[in-house]
Formats: structure tokens, sequence, C-alpha cells
């Protein structure tokens, strides 16, 4: 779904996500520790909240940790949970401030206590909120999510509540962590690679793609927008046809 921004003269994706990459080549550039891009990158998410509700996207969400980069070293796994942490407990005042509502999606059983209680905190916080919906990819993998909806509704055909041949695609987004958003518009990966790594298989069966080189730290406004452009420039057709 589309909203037109009459300001910019284009219409703009209802949802927007992100997968964020390219913190540490970012940093390594700069001669400088991996984790010294992850704090920067924390920043520019902050920062890309403000642009993406200021030109009228109603839905953010970003990959901020996968149920694969536990892979990574206790150091950096150790720093990006402390990030996280940090920007969890800041971004109740922001949020209410801006009128945010603000969500977490992944597996949060396997995190902290202290981070568990930092989301649980935030989405109460801010669930009334009626502007822009914020949605943080914690310790998230789309094929543990479907495995998660997989095994709910095997339950209610154990129980004997639901027969095998009733199960719908609606049920199974319903039952997905995503269940409160409409499936994203445009996803945007940055630092040059072009694949999924996990991110939100089943909602973007339909969504637009665009890839950019630039590195997470240095997205602005001005690289929001190109992908804008060309999000303006592409048609969508949903396996149907073209009108003439
Ligand atoms: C993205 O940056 C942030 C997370 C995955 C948490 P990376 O840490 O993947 O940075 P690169 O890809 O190694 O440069
Ligand atoms: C994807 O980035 C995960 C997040 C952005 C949180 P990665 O850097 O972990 O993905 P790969 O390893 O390049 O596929
Ligand atoms: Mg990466």
């Amino acid at each position: 779904m589309d909203n037109y921004n009459e300001k910019l003269d284009l219409k703009i994706p209802e949802h927007v996500a992100v997968i964020l990459d390219g913190n540490g080549r970012w940093a390594k550039k700069k001669h400088m520790p991996r984790t010294y891009g992850h704090m920067q990158g924390s920043k520019v998410v902050e920062k890309m909240l403000y642009e993406v509700d200021d030109i009228g996207v109603k839905y953010f969400t970003v990959y901020a940790f996968s149920t694969e980069n536990w892979k990574r070293s206790d150091d950096e796994v150790k720093t990006l949970m402390g990030i996280l942490r940090t920007y969890l407990k800041d971004c109740v005042k922001k949020s209410m401030k801006n009128n945010v509502r603000c969500r977490a999606i992944g597996r949060k059983d396997e995190l902290s206590d202290d981070i568990i209680d930092a989301i649980n905190n935030l989405e109460e916080e801010t669930k009334n909120n009626t502007g822009l919906t914020f949605t943080i990819a914690i310790n998230y993998g789309g094929r543990d999510e479907i495995t998660r909806a997989v095994r709910k509704l095997s339950c209610e055909v154990a129980r004997g509540n639901l027969k095998p041949e009733d199960i719908t695609e609606d049920m199974i987004s319903a039952n997905l962590d995503t269940n409160y958003m409409p499936d994203p518009d445009l996803l945007i990966r940055t630092s040059g690679e072009q694949r999924l790594s996990n991110y939100l298989p089943w909602q973007l069966a339909y969504t637009e793609f665009y890839f950019t080189d630039v590195y997470w730290p240095d997205f602005n406004r001005e690289e929001l927008l190109k992908a804008i452009y060309k999000y303006n420039k592409r048609e969508r057709r949903f396996g149907g046809v073209k009108e003439d």
C-alpha cells in the first residue's frame, strides 16, 4: 500500500524493512574496532526513524540481531547486546515524544532477562502511540519464526480444534511474530550484499528489493530518498498483468 507525499511528489511505501549491514566493514575501513561500527550504526537507526516518519512511512522494521549472529565472537555478541540494552531503554522517552509505537520480533525467550524486561517495558509504554510503528528484529530468524508458527498450528490440530486442510495462508500469517503489520512494500539492504540472511522470508514474498553498496553507518536521508525514487520506478504486478 502506498501513501503519496505531495511535497516530495513521490509515492511512499507504507512499510519499509531494512537489513542494516556493513557496520563492521565501515569500522575496519576507518581502522577502528567493529564495535565502533555497531555504535555508529545504532545512531543511524535512530536518525532514520525520524526520516522515515517525516516522509510518511507508517511501518519501519529493522534487523538488529539474527538467530545466526550468536556465531560471532563472545566480545562482539556482548557489545551488540549492550548496545541493544541501552537502545531499548533510551527508546521509551524518545518514542513517547514522537508518538512511535515500538515492537520487537524474534526469539525473546533466549535473550537475557534484563533485555526481555526492557523489550516488554518499551512495548507496554508505547502501545497506545498512534504514529509510526517501529519494529526491531532481535534474535530473529525467519525460519525459526515459521517453525514456531507451524508448532502452534500443529498443537491445534493435535487437540482436534483444527483440520489440516483448513489451514490457510492467513492463519499462518496470523501466527507469525509480525501479525500486527502489513507485509513490507520495500526492503533495503546496505553494504552490497544481495541476500535475505533469514529476514522475513514469508513476509517479503512480493516486496520490492533495493540493494546499495553504502555501509549502514553512512546511510542517511539522501540514500533513503534514492531507494524511494527507485521504488517509484518499479511496477508492482503481484502476479497480474499491467493494465494499459
Ligand atoms: C550489521 O553489520 C550489524 C549486525 C549484523 C548486527 P555487520 O556486523 O554484519 O557488518 P559487516 O557485514 O561485518 O561489515
Ligand atoms: C544480517 O546480516 C543480520 C543483521 C543485519 C542483523 P549478517 O551480516 O549477519 O548477514 P550475513 O552473514 O552477511 O548473511
Ligand atoms: Mg554483515
